[in-house]
Parts: C-alpha cells; sequence; structure tokens
C-alpha cells in the first residue's frame, strides 16, 4: 500500500497562515489525504468559515488558533494550544507585504514586525515543532518563501531579506535533519493568486492581469514532492534548480531584480504621495 502523509509523518498538521490563499490551499489538501488541520491566522471569521469548509469536505477533524504571528510570545502559545497532538507537518505560511515600497516609506514598527513575523516566528516554530519531529525520527517542515529571496533589490529590502533569511534556514535544517526522518522543503512561491496578492496590486493601482500561479496547484505541488528538499521552485521546469539569476554577477542580479519588482509595481524614494517614515519611542 502507497504510504499516506499520515503514515508518513503524523496524525496532524498546522498551516501558519492557513485561512485563506496558499496557506488555505494547504490545509485543504493535507485533509484531503486524511491529515488532521490546526489553522492559524488574525482574522477568526475567516479562519472559522476555512475550518467549516473543510470539515464539511473532508471530515478530518480542524482546530482553529486566532494570533498574530509578528507578536512576541505568538509560537508559545500556539505550542500551548497543540501541546495534545502530534503534530507531524508544519507549514509556516504567512509571509506576504501588502505594500511593496522604498526601505525608508515605510515606518520602522512595519519592518520590525515583519522581520518577527517572517524571521523570529519562523525560527521559533521549526525549534518547537521541529524538536519533537526529529526526536520522533518523522516529520516535515515547509518554510514558504519566495523569488525575492533569490537577490537584493529596491522596494524589496526587508521583505527579500527576510526570505533569504527563510530559504537558508530551510536549507540548513534540510542538512541537519535528513538522516533524522524529517523532511525539510524551503518553498519558493513566484507571483500566487491570493487575496494578499490582489490587495497589494490593488493598492498599487493595478488591476490584476490573471497571470499567476494557483494556490491549490502550489499547495499540492508542494505535498508532493515534501521529501525532495532542500529547496523546491514551484512551477518551475526545474524545481530543484538554483537561482534564476544563474551566473550573472550579484550588481547585474539586484539591478535586474529591481527592475523586475518596479514593472509590477513597487514604488521608488519620492513617489510615494505621503512620506510613510516614523519611528516609535
Ligand atoms: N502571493 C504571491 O504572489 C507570493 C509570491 C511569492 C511568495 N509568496 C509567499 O507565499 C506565502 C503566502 O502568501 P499570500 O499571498 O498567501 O499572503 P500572506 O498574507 O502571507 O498569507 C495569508 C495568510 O496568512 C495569514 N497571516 C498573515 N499575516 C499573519 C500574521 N501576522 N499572523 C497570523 N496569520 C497571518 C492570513 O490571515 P490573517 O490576515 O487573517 O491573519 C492568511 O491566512 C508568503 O510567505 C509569501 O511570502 C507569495
Amino acid at each position: 500500500m502507497a504510504e499516506t502523509l499520515t503514515s508518513t509523518y503524523g496524525p496532524w498538521g498546522i498551516v501558519a497562515g492557513g485561512s485563506d490563499g496558499v496557506g488555505a490551499a494547504f490545509a485543504q489538501g493535507m485533509a484531503s489525504r486524511g491529515m488532521n488541520v490546526v489553522l492559524v491566522a488574525r482574522r477568526l471569521p475567516v479562519l472559522e468559515a476555512c475550518a467549516d469548509d473543510i470539515r464539511a469536505q473532508h471530515g478530518v477533524e480542524v482546530r482553529t488558533v486566532a494570533l498574530d504571528l509578528g507578536s512576541p510570545g505568538a509560537l508559545a502559545a500556539l505550542a500551548r494550544a497543540t501541546s495534545d497532538l502530534e503534530v507531524g507537518l508544519f507549514v509556516y505560511n504567512a509571509g506576504g507585504d501588502d505594500r511593496s515600497v522604498a526601505f525608508l516609506d515605510k515606518d520602522l514598527d512595519t519592518h520590525l514586525g515583519l522581520v518577527h513575523r517572517n524571521c523570529v516566528a519562523v525560527l521559533e516554530a521549526a525549534y518547537r515543532f521541529g524538536g519533537p519531529m526529529v526526536d520522533r525520527k518523522r516529520g516535515a517542515m515547509v518554510l514558504v518563501t519566495s523569488g525575492a529571496a533569490w537577490a537584493g533589490g529596491a522596494t524589496l529590502a526587508a521583505y527579500g531579506a527576510t526570505k533569504a533569511f527563510d530559504l537558508i534556514l530551510a536549507e540548513s535544517l534540510w542538512a541537519e535533519w535528513r538522516d533524522s526522518g524529517v523532511d525539510v522543503l524551503g518553498l519558493v512561491l513566484g507571483r500566487t493568486d491570493t487575496p494578499s496578492l490582489r490587495r497589494a496590486e490593488e493598492a498599487q493601482g493595478r488591476a490584476y492581469d490573471g497571470k499567476s500561479a494557483d494556490p491549490k496547484d502550489v499547495a499540492e505541488e508542494a505535498l508532493d514532492h515534501l521529501a525532495e528538499g532542500p529547496t523546491w521552485i514551484s512551477g518551475s521546469s526545474t524545481p530543484t534548480g538554483g537561482s534564476p539569476f544563474g551566473g550573472l554577477n550579484r550588481r547585474h542580479a539586484v539591478l535586474a531584480m529591481s527592475r523586475s519588482v518596479s514593472a509590477l509595481g513597487g514604488k521608488l524614494a519620492g513617489k510615494e504621495e505621503q512620506h510613510g517614515r516614523s519611528v516609535s519611542e
């Protein structure tokens, strides 16, 4: 009999950022393979609607935990809320940036919140939930990252840096845990049709052009290739391959990245109507 997700990894999965877009698609995909799921997000009504939908469609158990992954103590609270469960698969999905503008056009607290949610909390999730997996000698972690991790670029400073952190964290943990029965996948996404992307495009005054990946395809592809880490480039013809910038020197890669973000509506300093800089005491 073919091994199932639950027989390979365990009965429960957690999706951090699991109420819409790619995260909800992961939760649906895990539930369709018989795994009970814990969904984490901030907006309780969206979270509950997604949970009801999964219960109705797949008949698995679903637990919701409403919290802000960008706030201190979030992962400790999540560990407490799930301490009675054997968590065999952890997907850290939340991580988008809803406003691509120049570094100094965002206030400092916004940058720090992004770093907390995309770096500190991801590391804490890996530590708190990966540790028991290594002890049990089975489990899997997916850290969702982005093509923004491949090189720096104007209007990507904090976001791209956090995504590079996630990529290197996933690759390093894969190397450490590969002989422990724990699979780690750094999942690199390109443009994907999620509510978050649509909100970002609307904020930039761009009409959605329909040219982005379907979250369901992204999640299914990743679930089919959990054991093929360290890195999976979603939708690529060479998904385990290297950076699309290949042999370009760093300067040319950074300039190419900056041009592509600008083409997608990223705004450079001085182009914001109001300067958004502020530092709280
Ligand atoms: N969409 C793209 O084009 C694209 C491209 C490249 C990479 N990615 C990566 O793919 C991942 C998913 O992106 P996405 O577009 O689906 O948007 P996202 O905003 O990263 O994820 C949406 C999900 O995360 C939850 N969430 C967001 N911030 C949270 C927080 N502080 N605390 C708890 N939950 C939070 C949202 O619910 P609540 O808002 O209710 O909290 C929702 O369930 C991200 O890591 C992103 O970097 C996306």
